[in-house]
């Protein structure tokens, strides 16, 4: 009976300490998350995805997308851009003379050859990034010494890393951007791109519908399977659909025949075209590329 005991407070701790952690610290972390604000406006983020897009994580879901698909872009740090936007009185020939003069201070002369790349063969277009710096002081003080020559310029942060530079989002996937999804279609592998910004890289439905019918229509050498079954082949009626798929000769239907899609599918590529990561949140700063004109 001791020995039933103490078998029993083992059990317990063991299974008790796995369920505080898989179970209680991220319902303490996450559970009560809010939407957020968007950095620089009164705008709310997220926002509950549409009907059709809600169906459509399902879909996702059901035929395995997140086996070859992630939605998260990581970032694995930040930098400040100073772009010069006007000149003021100077000619591009004096700027170039007067950033030599920069050269000497003691935070900018680690980006001397930075800054002397970027402006051989310009020819005074603005606007013109002078310096990426991954460092905020080096950026005010770069900032600072053009002001004081009546030159402007802005800074911007940005985002860095291998997926920013893939052009997979503007900055790194925070929960915030999943408050709404359940369950949430984070993936693990990728043997397709991240889809994190589909949305905002390929935002034409037709595209999508072509791309899930026959991937290799839109994409030549592309690995993805065809998600055929999604989509319909039927007689033309009296009229060809309005939704038929527009298809290369040789992915199209017979003559006499359309390819109209499913309402799976049309939902799942709702859900594709509102996956959108492109707002800066305070958590995940960065400059939006309107902004900074
Ligand atoms: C066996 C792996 C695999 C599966 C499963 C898969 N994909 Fe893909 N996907 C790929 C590959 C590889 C590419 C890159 C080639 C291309 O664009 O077709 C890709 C590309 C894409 C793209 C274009 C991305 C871009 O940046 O242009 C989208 C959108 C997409 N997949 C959606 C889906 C959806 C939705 C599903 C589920 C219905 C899915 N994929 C299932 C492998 C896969």
């Amino acid at each position: 009976m001791k020995t039933g005991l103490s078998i029993f407070i083992a059990a317990f701790i063991a299974l008790g300490t796995s369920w505080c952690g898989f179970v209680l610290a991220p319902l303490l972390q996450l559970g009560s998350a809010q939407q957020t604000v968007i950095l620089q406006t009164t705008d709310n983020w997220p926002l509950q995805r549409t009907g059709a897009a809600t169906l459509g994580l399902q879909v996702y879901r059901a035929y395995g997308c997140a086996a070859c698909h992630t939605e998260q872009v990581r970032q694995t740090g930040s930098a400040f851009e100073v772009t010069l936007t006007s000149l003021g009185n100077q000619k591009p020939a004096d700027f170039i003379e007067f950033t030599k003069s920069l050269f000497v201070l003691p935070g900018l002369a680690n980006y001397t050859n930075a800054i002397a790349a970027s402006l051989n063969g310009w020819n005074g277009g603005l606007p013109k990034t002078l310096l990426t710096a991954t460092d905020k002081d080096v950026a005010t003080e770069m900032a600072d010494r053009l002001k004081a020559v009546g030159v402007k310029s802005e800074t911007a942060i940005i985002a860095t890393g291998p997926d920013i530079a893939r052009g997979w989002g503007s900055r790194l996937s925070v929960a915030a951007d999943f408050l709404y999804d359940q369950p949430v279609q984070l993936g693990s592998l990728r043997a397709g791109p991240d889809l994190a910004n589909i949305g905002v890289r390929a935002p034409d439905a037709n595209w999508q519908l072509a791309h899930l019918y026959a991937p290799k229509s839109v994409t030549p050498n592309s690995t993805m399977p065809s998600f055929k079954f999604l989509f319909e082949v039927r007689k033309v009626g009296a009229s060809p659909s309005p939704e038929a798929l527009n298809l290369p000769k040789e992915f199209a239907a017979a003559d006499g025949f359309e390819i109209v899609p499913k309402p799976a599918a049309k939902q799942l590529v709702a859900y594709l075209l509102s996956l959108k990561a492109n707002v800066p949140l305070y958590e995940a700063p960065f400059t939006p590329a309107t902004a900074a004109k």
